[in-house]
């Protein structure tokens, strides 16, 4: 009995040792153990709070349990304890005050966290971002800048980010664990988050509410950086995009210019669509397709190639591409920097 019990615990724990194992050799956790901004931070010790207290009644009541079985429990031949605890008051006072007073110490810190980490108003200086869910994929579009990007979010540190929550269909659910979320992300209405990020680092985000087919494949990164590199990038962004002048890329401008794309993809100078992300610097950025696949010549291939197969459900239709056509509109993808 007691090997059986330890066996189940053993296999339990190796599988967790093996688990984190495989975590560390990923790129990016997703883990709301490690916060790296203020709402992440406030969220991480909301919980470590909640979970002493659990620690708390949950000791009180193994006690109780033990201490009914083994110690204060009628042996067999024994007669039956007189039933006196229905008239304790003392007893009924002590067992309603005290879950009462625990509830309390649990609600206090949760109420608090909830307004503080919602505050109407957003906070001065606040950097300004709408970010538009789509299936499936994550439109980031900043306020004052008017930088527009997609799966990649650019934060600086230092200094408080206002979240514009916008979906375009469905309901979507923006979470980045380390940073913060989960907040829905409703269709006719427009939900906030405040946070301030402290740490330059890249953060994995996922859609985390069922929105069809691909939610599984709705990721996205936060790269957050120090006030200087963010600034740099979203000048980069401003300024129009710039291409590689390889003959490949020169045709593929123009497959590009000539090809249905140009329906959804926006390019600065080149075309206006907004069904899909803009392209307009995607040669600057480190992932495609929803923040599935990286991004490298090879990949935009596949993707461009059979988008279904990499994310069922995807709206982009299959172009039909013979090799040399395939190979010249990457390198034209490519070298939007
Ligand atoms: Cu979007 Cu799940």
């Amino acid at each position: 009995m007691r090997r059986g019990a330890v066996l189940p615990g053993a296999t339990a724990l190796a599988a967790t040792a093996a688990c984190f194992g495989c975590a560390k050799g990923r790129e990016l956790p997703m883990t709301t153990l490690a916060p790296k901004s203020d709402l992440a931070e406030w969220i991480y010790h909301l919980f470590i709070q909640i979970t002493l207290w659990d620690a708390l009644i949950l000791a009180i009541v193994v006690t109780a349990f033990i201490l009914a079985v083994f110690v204060f429990s009628t042996r067999v031949g024994e007669a039956a304890p007189p039933s006196s605890a229905a008239s304790d008051l003392g007893l009924e006072v002590a067992w309603t005050v005290g879950p009462a007073l625990i509830l309390l110490m649990i609600s206090i810190p949760t109420v608090r966290t909830i307004f503080r980490s919602q505050p109407r108003i957003p906070p001065t200086g606040s950097l300004v971002i709408n970010v538009t869910a789509h299936q499936w994929w994550w439109e980031f579009s900043y306020q004052d800048s008017g930088v527009e990007t997609a799966d990649e979010l650019h934060l600086p540190t230092g200094r408080p980010i206002r979240l514009h929550l916008l979906s375009n269909d469905v309901i979507h659910s923006f979470w980045v664990p380390q940073l913060g979320g989960k907040r829905d992300v409703v269709p006719g209405q427009v939900n906030e988050l405040t946070l301030e990020a402290f740490v330059p680092g890249t953060y994995l985000g996922q859609c985390a509410e069922f929105c069809g087919l691909s939610h599984a494949n709705m990721k996205f990164r936060v790269m957050v950086e120090t006030p200087g590199q963010f600034a740099s990038w979203e000048r980069s962004e401003q300024a129009a995009s710039s291409q590689n002048p390889s003959p490949a890329a020169a045709e593929g401008a123009k497959i590009f210019a000539n090809s249905p794309c140009t329906t959804c993809h926006r390019i600065d100078g080149v075309s206006k669509g907004y069904i899909g992300p803009d392209l307009s610097h995607f040669g600057t950025r480190t992932t495609l397709a929803g923040g599935v696949l990286s991004n490298t010549p090879v990949n935009v291939a596949k993707w461009i190639t059979d988008p279904e197969a990499i994310k069922p459900g995807a709206q982009m239709p299959r172009l039909g591409l013979n090799g040399e056509q395939l190979n010249d509109l990457v390198a034209y993808l490519e070298s939007l920097k």
